[in-house]
């Protein structure tokens, strides 16, 4: 979905178009892949509430009739469209913002971030950068976006098979373990480290199963990418950009999985970086935002750093807002709400992005140790903490390979990042979790 945004009441409210409906990849059966939809379109609806704007969506009408009843009820007005069909779409919801008097455009669905661009362009409203905006989309193309800015990323190779990554891998010296990963793609899916020659072929298939993303068929850039492993502890940092300036949000800490299938397990904030080194985590972000076009908008960064160095390698950014209830954990944490903060920008205002408190949140997801039937899931109740299930007794649980396969999360508030942690993981190790 997309979203165009119009201010209510006294002053014309802006409207906002918003674009968020699923993440890519094709429908799992019992996959929580609705997931995201609802958790973006929650704080965006939140954010619009707060500085008195409407939304407005474009979508498929079949994507649309699916919605939850909260989300039909959250927007003012749809645009139905293909928004597979670039021509089409952007005819459609030209033609759409004009008639509604539409005052921004947000997409919050990262594939389709540079349709976004190209409609900001075509209605003259502040948007990203058009020639840029793939680059936020298609890992290969950031790779080359990464380097041009001499932003420091792993070294990659790209893979059509086996044969091609063997060879690939071992020109550009990729070394063992290498991340095999697909070109399009995100919520981890197709996503594993290979430790050795031995696995290369297989993990290149994985990567290049996805050939159109789900719920629109938008048709997907199916090579693999190999990337360098690049060791260390990961961290997470958004940015908004407001009229090319770009404003820090602050760092989060990412535990995923180890071996083969990195999967976040969770989530903290703050990070427990020392200052300068948050620092120079949020530069680099925001220089990561910037390379892939970000100009009005907001990004996600992904980031690792290396033992023994003081130096973040980017491994992604997308210019979208993130997933995983990291809204809700940095507003826990410092008061900002990056929802509002990326509405602000896309109004063409300047971002909010001052913390207000310095508090602790952290999240905790809940996985399966093998896939099956989930057959029960308790999650017990402890003071500063919340919870949700993602998935019902009787729904089939994924096996452990992305990010599909969570069964439901808990976050946690505390003074201190150490104390939020070990208050997620106390309700997470008392969880019970019974998958068949
Ligand atoms: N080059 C790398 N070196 C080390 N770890 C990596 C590398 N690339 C990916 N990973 C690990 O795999 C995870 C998923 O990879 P990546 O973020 O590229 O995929 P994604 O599908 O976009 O994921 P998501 O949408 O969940 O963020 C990363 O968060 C990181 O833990
Ligand atoms: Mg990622």
């Amino acid at each position: 979905m997309f979203s165009f945004v119009r201010p209510i009441a006294a002053t014309p409210a802006p409207r906002l178009c918003w674009r968020n409906d699923n993440r890519g990849g094709p429908a799992r059966a019992g996959s929580a892949g609705g997931r995201a939809d609802g958790e973006r379109g929650a704080f965006p609806r939140q954010a619009a509430g707060r500085l008195g704007v409407r939304l407005f969506a474009a979508t498929h009408k079949d994507i649309h009739d699916g919605y939850p009843d909260w989300l039909r009820a959250a927007l003012a007005g749809v645009c139905a469209t293909d928004l597979t069909d670039v021509p089409r779409a952007l005819g459609d919801m030209e033609e759409f913002c004009r008639r509604h008097g539409i005052a921004a455009v947000a997409p919050c669905f990262e594939l389709f971030t540079p349709l976004a661009a190209l409609l900001a362009e075509r209605t003259g409203l502040p948007g990203n950068d058009p020639r840029l905006a793939r680059a936020a989309r298609n890992k290969i193309l950031m790779g080359e976006a990464f380097a041009a800015a001499g932003i420091p990323a792993p070294r990659w190779a790209v893979a059509h098979d086996g044969a091609e990554a063997h060879r690939a891998a071992g020109a550009h010296g990729l070394g063992w373990p290498l991340v095999v990963k697909p070109a399009e793609q995100g919520g981890s899916w197709g996503v594993s480290v290979v430790d050795g020659p031995d696995r290369l072929a297989e993990a290149v298939g994985a990567a290049r199963q996805y050939t159109h993303a789900h719920p629109h068929g938008l048709e997907l850039d199916s090579r693999a990418l190999l990337q360098e492993y690049v060791a260390g502890d990961e961290y997470s940092c958004d940015t908004v950009v407001a009229d090319g300036v770009a404003y820090p949000l602050p760092v989060v800490a990412k535990d995923t999985t180890e071996g083969r299938y990195r999967i976040e397990t969770g989530h903290t904030c703050p990070s427990g970086l020392p200052a300068p080194l948050v620092r120079k985590v949020q530069h680099t972000a925001a220089r990561a935002a910037l390379a892939v076009g970000v100009r009005n908008g907001i990004a996600h960064t992904e980031l690792k750093i290396p033992p023994g160095t003081q130096t973040p390698y980017v491994i992604e950014t997308g210019a979208r807002l993130p997933g995983d209830n990291l809204c809700e954990v940095v507003e826990a944490a410092t008061g900002v709400s990056e929802a509002v903060a990326h509405l602000q920008a896309v109004l063409g205002l300047v971002p909010d992005t001052a913390a207000s408190r310095t508090d602790a949140a952290s999240i905790r997801f809940l996985l399966p140790e093998h896939g099956g039937v989930l057959r029960q899931v308790v999650i017990p109740d402890l003071p500063g903490t919340h919870s949700e299930v993602h998935l019902r007794p009787g729904e089939v649980v994924p096996e452990p390979a992305d990010s599909t396969c969570r069964i439901g999360h808990v976050v946690a508030r505390a003074e201190t990042a150490d104390r939020a942690r070990g208050l997620a993981d106390r309700v997470a190790a008392r969880s019970r979790v019974e998958v068949g």
